[in-house]
């Protein structure tokens, strides 16, 4: 399948998907790849293999100090890399594995510093998208996967995200748009005390009910998770968040003032007319699926300003919740 779109170079390249076997090859050589996953695309280079690792991170222009996810196939793959996996572990593997959940332990000693940003804890999932599985299995070892995208961006969706971050230099298996849409949940078992360290899809209710207690929340300090970063998930254009029945005035009132425009908002709210806009559903699996679409999209508009809907507070929402403040809240 051949996609038209400019890479960011401005240069007109279609971006040529490439097969899982290639992909697999590619890695196994030391390359990097990206691979699709039911939460975003992820940038994959085999484990073990520290100079790949150390390619990905400086494609994606992050700091060593921010380790990365270890993706795996199986189950039985967590004791290469952790060094002991607690009863919590095996039960949450069990509920949601595999899945939109990240779960950090303690590592075994021989796990790479590059992995784990000098820590001594491994982050682990088992996706469940059968291109990252097949991936994976083709590869017969783990594979690093942080978010196809540059630095504090958004994270990529689809193949074209991926192209527009990173042109031709990455090659990209095309698994069409992601289902979940944002990033998995992680979950802290390293410690006296389960701790929620990032929010995603997955009801944090639901976790406490398999953990038999409940989750503490993410503590300033370590272990550092770049994703709660303020800056991260933004786009380039400033986000400000208002609710429904705030939010059209507000845009009138910018509109008025001369302000180019653009509404993220479900069918709760009248957009203006002058305004860009884009319409997500009102129930949250869709309006995860395109939220990182419909950033993109609209800070492709060239506005001054994002005004999105604020979402509901509560457990349901507090992924997508979480990931708008963090796109809201970059000082500019
Ligand atoms: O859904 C996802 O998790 C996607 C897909 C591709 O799997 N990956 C992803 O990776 O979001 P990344 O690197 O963009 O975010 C991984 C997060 C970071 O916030 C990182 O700090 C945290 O996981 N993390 C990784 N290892 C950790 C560790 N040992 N302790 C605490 N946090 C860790
Ligand atoms: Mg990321």
């Amino acid at each position: 399948m051949k996609h038209s779109l400019n890479n960011p170079s401005g240069a007109s390249a279609p971006l040529e998907p490439v097969s899982v076997r290639a992909a697999a090859d590619i890695l196994l050589q030391g390359g990097v790849a990206a691979f699709p996953t039911e939460t975003v695309y992820g940038l994959g280079a085999i484990a073990h293999d520290e100079k790949a690792v150390m390619r990905v991170f400086a494609i994606k222009g992050r700091p060593p100090s921010h380790p990365v996810i270890v993706h795996l196939a199986q189950v039985e793959g967590l004791e290469r890399f952790a060094a002991a996996v607690p009863d919590a572990a095996w039960r949450l593997a069990r509920r949601f594995w595999p899945g939109p959940l990240t779960l950090v332990l303690r590592r075994r000693p021989d796990v790479s510093s590059v992995i784990t940003g000098g820590q001594d804890t491994v982050a682990l999932r088992i996706p469940r998208h059968p291109i990252a599985r097949a991936l994976i299995e083709a590869c017969g070892e783990g594979l690093v996967g942080p978010s196809a995208n540059r630095f504090g961006r958004v994270s990529p969706t689809t193949p074209h995200h991926v192209f527009h971050e990173f042109g031709t230099t990455v090659p990209v298996v095309d698994g069409g748009p992601c289902e979940v849409g944002i990033e998995s949940t992680i979950i802290d078992l390293s410690g006296a005390q389960p701790r929620l360290l990032r929010p995603g899809l997955l009801d944090a209710r639901d976790i406490e009910e398999v953990l038999g207690c409940e989750l503490a929340a993410s503590a300033a300090g370590a272990p550092r998770v770049p994703g709660s970063l303020p800056a991260h998930y933004a786009p380039r254009t400033p986000v400000r968040l208002y609710p429904a029945g705030l939010l059209a005035a507000e845009a009138q009132r910018r509109l008025t003032e001369g302000e180019r425009v653009a509404v993220l908002a479900t069918g709760r709210v009248r957009v203006p007319g002058g305004c860009a806009s884009y319409r997500l559903p009102v129930e949250r699996e869709g309006f995860a699926r395109e939220l990182y679409a419909a950033l993109r999209q609209l800070d492709a508009a060239g506005c001054d300003v994002i005004l999105a809907e604020m979402t509901p507070e509560d457990a349901e929402w507090s992924g997508i919740y979480d990931r708008l403040q963090r796109a809201a809240s970059v000082a500019r």
